[in-house]
């Protein structure tokens, strides 16, 4: 099958070809139709993780897919053809979803996919839809609160600016003027702040006492931290926790996403309804992968797709 990987950190993603892989007890064998850009793929490519994770050489890129069940491990009781999506979750970074099939375990990382979501949009929620979900949990905002969302044009941002509209709460959400900016009014957000231009005073113009809530995707998570009233939350993609915000009166998650079966079911069900919108800046073939990268590292408005023909 084809597969795209990497044979050392720093390595150019390769179309490559490599045995089809079998699924064991408990396991489902996906055809993959579609999947996604994520910072995940970048930082494996660069080692970002090599002290953290256990690797293992090739290493097949890619953590989202959507496709079909091929066939199914002892214990698994999936029908051939089955739509699913998912997150590739593996103790090991060896094998991902840049392929044209991958093995994933039943139950964790996985959903059924409804047929009113394509392949396309399915692959392009997994992880990022997750992580969103994951944040805006952890922050819980209300109607009459406010949110800040800082990396708000990405693909966890922009599912995340509509999130947080649904639950009643006024959404500040960072871009740049032009494009961006429309992108995130269309989302959902009330209010843009430019993070290239003086991100403290215009969000103290909109929220003098300081936002109740706020999302760290990107940026410093203390200027973030210092633009909560007191009392405030924030939940962070990037590894801020509780003991480096010192004695703010504020509360901090650090979020990991964790795509069990009902997150990803939620994820779907709000694609299917029309209440969440999938953004795909861009589509690349598998043999593309390593534009894909480029076009992701170089900054997106949404998500970064890959399609597998
Ligand atoms: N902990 C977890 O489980 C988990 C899960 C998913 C993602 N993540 C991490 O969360 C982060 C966001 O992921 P993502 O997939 O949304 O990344 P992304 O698609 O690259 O989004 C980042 C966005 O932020 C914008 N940006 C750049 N610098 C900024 C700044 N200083 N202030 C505000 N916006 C800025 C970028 O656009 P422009 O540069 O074009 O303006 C881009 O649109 C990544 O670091 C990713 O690795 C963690």
């Amino acid at each position: 099958m084809r597969a795209v990987t990497i044979d050392d950190f720093g390595a150019t993603p390769t179309v490559t070809e490599t045995a089809k892989p079998e699924p064991g007890p408990g396991e489902i064998l996906v055809r993959v139709r579609a999947s996604s850009l994520n910072g995940f793929d970048g930082a494996v490519i660069y080692g970002v993780f090599k002290d953290m994770l256990e690797h293992k050489f090739p290493i097949t890129l890619g953590k989202d897919f959507a496709g079909t069940v091929e066939a199914v491990g002892e214990g698994v009781a999936r029908a051939a053809g089955e739509r699913v999506f998912g997150v590739v979750m593996k103790p090991v970074v060896c094998e991902g979803s840049f392929a044209e099939y991958v093995v994933v375990a039943d139950g964790y990382g996985i959903a059924a996919l409804p047929e009113a979501v394509d392949f396309a949009q399915a692959g392009a929620l997994g992880l990022a839809g997750t992580a969103a979900v994951d944040v805006i949990d952890a922050i819980a905002p209300k109607a009459g609160e406010t949110v800040l969302v800082s990396g708000a044009t990405g693909g966890v941002g922009a599912y995340a600016v509509q999130l947080a509209q649904a639950t009643g709460a006024t959404v500040l959400a960072t871009a740049k003027p032009g494009e961006e900016a429309d992108f995130v009014r269309g989302l959902g957000a009330a209010h843009v702040v430019d993070y290239t231009g003086d991100l403290t005073a215009q969000v103290r113009a909109i929220a003098p006492e300081g936002v109740t809530t706020a999302v760290h995707l990107v940026g410093d998570p203390l200027q973030l931290a210092d633009l909560l009233a007191p009392g405030g939350r924030i939940a962070s993609t990037l590894g801020f926790g509780p003991e480096a915000a010192g004695d703010r009166d504020i509360t901090v998650t650090s979020v990991m996403a964790n795509p069990d079966t009902a997150t990803l079911e939620r994820l779907a069900g709000a694609v299917a309804d029309g209440t969440m919108k999938v953004s795909l800046a861009q589509t690349f073939p598998l043999d593309a992968v390593d534009r894909a990268v480029g076009a992701f590292g170089a900054g997106t408005v949404g998500k970064i797709g890959i399609s597998v023909d």
